[in-house]
Formats: C-alpha cells, structure tokens, sequence
C-alpha cells in the first residue's frame, strides 16, 4: 500500500488513518481483531485523542499494545489533548503536560509519535504551548507535533513560539462539508459557498508541507449521520452510485476517493470499526477519478461553480 510522507517529517504513513473514536463501541476481543486486522491491510496510523470515551478508547488500545509487544514499534501512534468537553478548552503548558502523561498511561506506550492540540483555545499562551513541546520532545515522550481545527494564522502564530514543525492539521471535510475547497472557488462572491471559514487553511497546509488529515469524511453536519445511502442526499448518491458501478467499487470507496483526488495529498482519518469498509476506503487508493467526475459528484452534493 503506497505510504505518504507526513508534513515535513520522515514518517512513512498509510493514507487512510484509523480513527480510535469509537473503539469504546467494541468489546476487548473485537477491537484486537479490527486493530490486528487493520495492521494486516497495511495500515499504520492510529488516531487518539485523551477524550474518546473519556479515555477508555486509548486504554482498550493499551490493553492490545500490552498483550502484542511487537505491535507498537509497527505502527505509528497518533494523540491529541486540550478540549475538557462541555468545560473549557485547555492549552496551557500544564494541561498539556498532564494530558500527555495520561495518555501514555492509558495506551501502554512511551511514547508517542504524533501529538497535536485538538482545538485553540482562545486563551492559550504560544510561549507556554512552544515550552510544553519543548519538554515534551526533550523528554522522548513526544516524537512529532501538530494540531487540529486550527486556522492559517493560528499555526503561524504557534510556529514562532516552536523548535518543532507542525506536521498536521486535523480538519473536518467531506463531499458535504467541503468549505475547505468551495471559498476557494467562490473567492468575493455573495455566494453562499464563498465566506472563508479557516483562513484559507488549505493553501496554508501545501504551502507549508502540512498534511491535512480529513475527520468525518462519510459525515454531514456535525456528526449528524453518514451522507452515503443517505434519502437526505438523494442526487449526490445517485452520482457517487453511477460512479461506483464504473469503478467496481462502492459507495464508500467513491466517497474516499473524492478526497484523495485532491491534489492536497491529505490523508482520511475514519471512524469506522469495520475491517470491510476499512478495505473499501483502501481500495479507494487505486481509483483516480476523472477530473470531470470529481466535479460531478461536488455538484450533486448542491454547490455551485458560479
Ligand atoms: N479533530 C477533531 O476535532 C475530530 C473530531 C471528530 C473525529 N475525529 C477523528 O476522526 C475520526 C473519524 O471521524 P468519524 O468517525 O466521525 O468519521 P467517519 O469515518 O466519517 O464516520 C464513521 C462512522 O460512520 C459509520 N458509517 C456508516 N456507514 C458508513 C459508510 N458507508 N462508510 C463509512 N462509515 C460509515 C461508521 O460505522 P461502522 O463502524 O459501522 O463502519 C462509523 O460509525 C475519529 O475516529 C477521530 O479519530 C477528530
């Protein structure tokens, strides 16, 4: 399975990411298999953050790691910390530190090889996040560092304050929720498509060699239900559906290949706890669709090419 490299490190990783958001859904012996399994695909990069499950979804993980020694040095551990949900939002040097060392607890681990800051918070200090890194990095605890639903200026502010490169940013997009490329198209117009909602994160990200990792990417609203066999989206699936057939693949698999079309190389971080759709999403690598489909399948979605 081909690997991407991820932002400007020299970590090799699989372009579908398996999120462990909804691991807590599963009993012990099934999450080893789908975890097992998940290996076996090729697949290298697993997806925590200190709140899934209110942290049972990283220690179901610890437990896996623990009864596999051989497994962690195979993949790569991916966690984020600095929501407390319905709470606050929490970016402090301290925060940080605690989470960190908590999860490391929780996953049976030393380390980890990708850390990011899961949301802004709005009082968060840059010098205190850039000291935390530091520590963190210092210590062996923490390999890489990124973040997650952070805009352009964000990162840039952040980037001063830091000796590491932010390597990702973990965004929300899919057919559906596709601000990310429709501003882009859509530049001063009255449209309803056209408010840039990110700072033009997009081109910030290839500009500077960050990989966007998509979250939701079968998803419409905020977690509102799965866009795919949807009654809801009646035309788009009727796009994505002519699509598979020509193809041979299903729905799920137009879906994933819609967004690894983007020239952006971003990696699908899923939350599936299927093996099978696990396998539709990988299949997904191997279709390049057409120019012409891809703007197809966007337009069924019900945006507009003004
Ligand atoms: N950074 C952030 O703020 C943030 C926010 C949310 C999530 N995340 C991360 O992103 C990951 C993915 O988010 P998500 O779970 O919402 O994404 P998703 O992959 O779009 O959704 C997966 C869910 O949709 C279901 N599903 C039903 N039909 C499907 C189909 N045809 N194809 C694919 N899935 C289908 C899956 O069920 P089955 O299990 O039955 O397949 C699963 O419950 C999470 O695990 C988490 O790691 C990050």
């Amino acid at each position: 399975m081909k690997k991407i490299k991820l932002g400007k490190s020299d970590l090799f990783v699989s372009r579908t990411a398996v999120g462990c958001m909804r691991m807590d859904s599963l009993d012990s012996r099934e999450a080893e298999r789908f975890v097992h399994g998940a290996v076996e695909m090729g697949l290298n990069f697993f997806d925590h953050a200190d709140i899934y499950g209110g942290g049972k979804c990283e220690e179901m993980f610890g437990e896996i790691l623990k009864n596999d020694p051989g497994l962690r040095e195979r993949i790569l551990l991916q966690s984020k910390a600095g929501i407390c949900p319905g709470v606050m939002y929490d970016n402090s040097k301290t925060y940080l530190l605690n989470a960190v060392d908590g999860i490391l607890k929780r996953l049976h681990t030393e380390y980890l090889d990708v850390f990011l800051i899961h949301r802004p918070d709005a009082l968060a200090e840059p010098e205190e996040i850039g000291e935390a890194f530091e520590i963190l990095h210092h210590s062996g605890k923490v390999r890489h560092f990124g973040v997650s639903n952070h805009n352009s200026m964000q990162m840039e502010l952040l980037s001063g304050y830091l000796k590491q490169d932010l390597l990702v940013d973990q965004l929300q997009f899919s057919i559906t929720n596709s601000n990310m490329v429709r501003s882009g198209m859509e530049v001063n117009m009255e449209t309803e498509g056209a408010p840039d909602r990110d700072g033009s994160v997009l081109n910030y990200c290839r500009k500077n060699h960050i990989t966007i990792q998509t979250w939701s990417p079968f998803q419409y609203g905020m977690f509102e239900g799965v866009f795919l066999g949807n009654p809801r989206f009646e035309a788009l699936n009727k796009v994505i559906d002519k699509v598979a057939e020509k193809y041979g693949v299903s729905n799920t698999s137009v879906a994933a290949a819609w967004i690894f079309r983007h020239p952006a190389n971003m990696q699908i971080l899923t939350g599936t706890m299927k093996l099978s759709r696990l396998e539709e999403i990988c299949r997904a690598e191997e279709i390049n669709l057409e120019r012409e489909e891809w703007y197809r399948i966007y337009l069924a979605a019900g945006h507009i090419l003004p």
